[in-house]
């Protein structure tokens, strides 16, 4: 009947009136229109981005940053040779990156952009093994045993470090009385051949910073009774965007001798879109020559250290759009405002019988709570998480890492975009499900959603 398949009505167009659920490539191609509308449709059923306070990634950017995100889709980051501005423009991004960390010598610092955290740490790993690995066969001593210490609450990519590339993972474990590494006991776990110590400036579960110059004066005095030099990894995924805005009083970075390198996400208080990440050496001597790669640019060559070849280049550009249109002033204010809806939102939900904060969104605009022990034997914080999923946030219950694994709690990512409004209506739907969780008479029957939360 239609000569013209355009012409025939939406909704009832083949892949629409009929299922377009493809796990083979369909025989034959569709109108453009209608492919859009199906991806489109499908993606409906995802969760509200903006009322989904489990991420830290960014959601939302303002219009002239999505006109350059369009205007920069095709460009591949790899490409230094044809896209020779995009590869400058990367460099500005790492070199700023290195003043706000206060790198000593600026002549002589290097870093790179990343597709997030989770790279950044794999180069920041590879960098410390690969230089232990050298000082140890230049004094003659085996390098096959490398080991990495970390806090139990590290997140899933440091085990993914140690994982594929064949390094042991010593944790010390967080306890009620030290929930965040501090030094203590890290005489017990490390020895020649520990390759270094990861630092989180900005631990997931929490949100706390660990006490970096704590871990350093720990670190000096284990040097003083064994000699070894052990080096500093930062992860500041989410703190090293936060900490020189709110906290430039507060040394964590390479003003700490031990700091050898620092990663961040772009894509978290960084600001833009997934995924872009970052990382920087204090001094070129801190990342192995060996590691580096050379690509064709400008009829000569450019060093690169990643783990990807392609990706996308758009986010690098989008990280100096927000520099240049922020500025230290605009981060100071978006940071700072997360920060009092954090602090708000904390302080009304310490106020609640039923619940105790762990922390209160000081360090980054993050906070957790748990039920108070004692509180009820009805039901738990999956309940309450299923509950106010209803009402459409996203607010994840899962475990904590480490001694502490029994204790189940909340948390809340205050990012750009949750407005203080937002967050009376949030606080309006917990007080309210709580209430209601309280009213029960007998125990919730199911155990509630699962933790939807992992590291
Ligand atoms: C402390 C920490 N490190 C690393 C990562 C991984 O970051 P990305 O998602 O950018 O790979 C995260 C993500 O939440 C994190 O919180």
């Amino acid at each position: 009947m239609y000569q013209d398949d355009a012409l025939i009505p939406t909704f009832s167009r083949a892949g629409e009136a009929t299922t377009a659920r493809y796990t083979q490539i369909p025989d034959n191609s569709m109108l453009p229109e209608t492919a859009y509308r199906i991806v489109r449709d499908e993606t409906m059923l995802d969760g509200n981005a903006r009322l989904n306070l489990a991420t830290f990634v960014g959601t939302w950017m303002d219009e002239s940053a999505d006109r350059l995100y369009a205007d920069a889709f095709d460009k591949n980051m790899i490409d230094k040779d044809e896209y020779p501005a995009t590869a400058a423009i990367e460099e500005y991004c790492w070199r700023i990156l290195a003043d706000l960390w206060h790198a000593p010598d600026r002549t002589d610092v290097i870093g790179t952009s990343t597709i997030g955290s989770s790279e950044a740490c794999m180069l920041g790993g590879l960098a410390l093994k690969r230089r232990w690995q050298k000082a140890r066969r230049a004094a003659g001593k085996d390098a096959d045993k490398p080991n990495l210490i970390m806090s139990s609450a590290v997140q899933v990519c440091w085990e993914k470090f140690c994982n594929y590339f064949d390094v042991e993972m010593r944790q010390v474990a967080t306890t009620e009385e030290h929930p965040l590494m501090d030094g203590t006991s890290l005489e017990d776990v490390v020895d020649e051949n520990t390759i270094g110590v990861v630092v989180l400036m900005g631990v997931t579960y929490t949100g706390a910073y660990e006490p970096v110059m704590k871990v350093q004066a720990k670190l000096d005095s284990i040097q003083a009774k064994t000699g070894l030099d052990i080096p500093i990894h930062i992860d500041g995924a989410s703190g090293a965007m936060v900490a020189p805005f709110l906290q430039p009083e507060l040394e964590w970075d390479f003003r700490v001798p031990r700091v050898q390198s620092i990663n961040t996400s772009g894509h978290k208080y960084g600001l833009v879109y997934p995924g872009v990440g970052w990382i920087v050496w204090r001094n070129t001597a801190a990342l192995p020559e060996e590691l580096v790669f050379r690509v064709s640019y400008l009829g000569g060559s450019m060093p690169t250290f990643a783990l990807n070849f392609s990706r996308p280049g758009a986010q690098v550009l989008l990280q100096y759009y927000r520099f240049l249109r922020l500025g230290r002033s605009g981060y100071t204010s978006i940071q700072q405002a997360s920060q009092d809806v954090a602090r708000y939102l904390s302080h009304e939900v310490g106020r609640f019988d039923a619940f105790e904060l762990l922390t209160d969104g000081s360090d980054i605009p993050v906070f957790a709570w748990r039920l108070k022990p004692g509180h009820t034997d009805k039901w738990t914080l999956y309940h309450l998480s299923e509950r106010l999923r209803i009402k459409g946030w996203l607010v994840p219950a899962y475990p904590l890492s480490g001694e502490l694994e029994g204790q189940t709690v909340m948390r809340i990512v205050c990012r750009d975009g949750l407005s203080r409004d937002l967050a009376e209506d949030l606080l309006h739907d917990i007080r309210e499900e709580t209430e209601f969780l309280d009213s029960l008479d007998a125990p919730m029957p199911h155990p509630g959603l699962p933790p939807a939360f992992h590291h």
